[in-house]
């Protein structure tokens, strides 16, 4: 069953307070409606722990959000703070040690067609035209026939690259690569996109070209995407809420809500919400350093030059 976040009996109550940043009325009025949407991922108490020759690393602790139908949360924080880990159990490929996902209620088990994932590496079958990677989806899930190449036809369309249907993966450039990527996993009708980090190898125009193409994707398509990033203006472009994680271990450190207008476009990086959002999201990942910090602590440097000669 469906749940809302209204519901007064939910057993795990929203654990992160409301953007500290200020939201114009518009903007306010839009989260008001987002949060009245269902919530259609849920993470509760999750905590994914991992033995490794280190002793036990605690992945992720304790991590509880919901997000609604046709949010875009992006997922942010330092390498090693659990977000990959968090995209691939609610995929269902990687077990929890406590609590759980749900997705429309249900819980996680394993993989379903109800969850598509993007990665940063190109995944298309290198013998495969695109439209034939495309319907490779639609086959798994049994479409007949004389639908499927229609249909997949249709999700090149919406991503841009009908007219190269019949081209193979070679052809492409990496951008165009990761954009058969995304139709691939729409066609298989997920309700949740999962993106880890599926931009991360583009130059950064054709980074820029996708992000704006995901947004228009968005809108014209009912889902739900958990985008993950290292990128903090790419996170404050795309996202309605940003989950920040610090590390070791893995926990929320702010579900923060983006008090940028949209529609969103690239012209907004300047503008007062943008900056604002990224100074206060500058603040939680690169805190101050502390004296007692052993992460910022001095480096101990090892001369390795034989001549002697300094360069200062
Ligand atoms: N299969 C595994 N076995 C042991 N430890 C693991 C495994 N997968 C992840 N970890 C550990 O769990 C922690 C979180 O890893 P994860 O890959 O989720 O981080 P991340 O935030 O995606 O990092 P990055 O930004 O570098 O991609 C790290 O300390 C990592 O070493
Ligand atoms: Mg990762």
């Amino acid at each position: 069953m469906v749940k809302n976040s209204d519901t007064p009996s939910a057993p795990t109550p929203p654990p992160v307070a409301a953007s500290p940043l200020p939201q114009s009325p518009a903007v306010a009025a839009r989260f008001a409606a987002l949060h009245a949407r269902p919530v259609i991922l849920e993470a509760e108490h999750l905590t994914c722990e991992f033995d490794s020759e280190r002793g036990r690393v605690t992945a992720l602790r304790d991590i509880n959000v919901r997000i609604h139908r046709r949010e875009i949360v992006c997922v942010i924080g330092p390498s090693g703070c659990g977000k990959s880990t968090f995209a691939r159990v609610i995929a269902g490929l990687q077990p929890v040690s406590a609590g759980q996902i749900l997705v429309d209620g249900q819980p996680v088990t394993a993989p379903g067609p109800d969850r598509g994932m993007v990665f940063q590496g190109y995944t298309l079958f290198p013998w495969l035209t695109l439209a034939q990677n495309v319907r490779f989806g639609l086959d798994m899930q049994g479409r007949a026939e004389n639908t499927a190449d229609a249909e997949a036809r249709q999700w090149l369309d919406l991503v841009g690259l009908g007219k190269f249907a019949d081209s193979f993966p070679h052809q492409l450039s990496g951008g165009m690569k990761q954009r058969v990527a995304i139709a691939r996993a729409l066609a298989a009708g997920p309700k949740i996109l999962l993106m880890d980090e599926p931009f991360g190898a583009l130059d950064p125009n054709t980074r820029a070209q996708m992000q704006t193409h995901l947004m228009e994707i968005w809108r014209n398509v009912d889902i739900t995407i958990v985008f993950i990033t290292h990128d903090m203006d790419e996170a404050i472009l795309l996202a309605d809420r940003i989950l920040v994680l610090k590390a070791h271990p893995g926990e929320v450190l702010e579900f923060l809500e983006v008090p940028v207008p949209r529609p969103r476009s690239l012209a907004q990086f300047n503008t007062p919400e943008f900056q604002a959002t990224r100074r206060h999201l500058d603040a939680l990942i690169h805190p101050a350093p502390s004296a007692h910090d052993p992460d910022h602590a001095p480096l101990p440097i090892i001369r390795l030059t034989q001549s002697g000669d300094d360069v200062e």
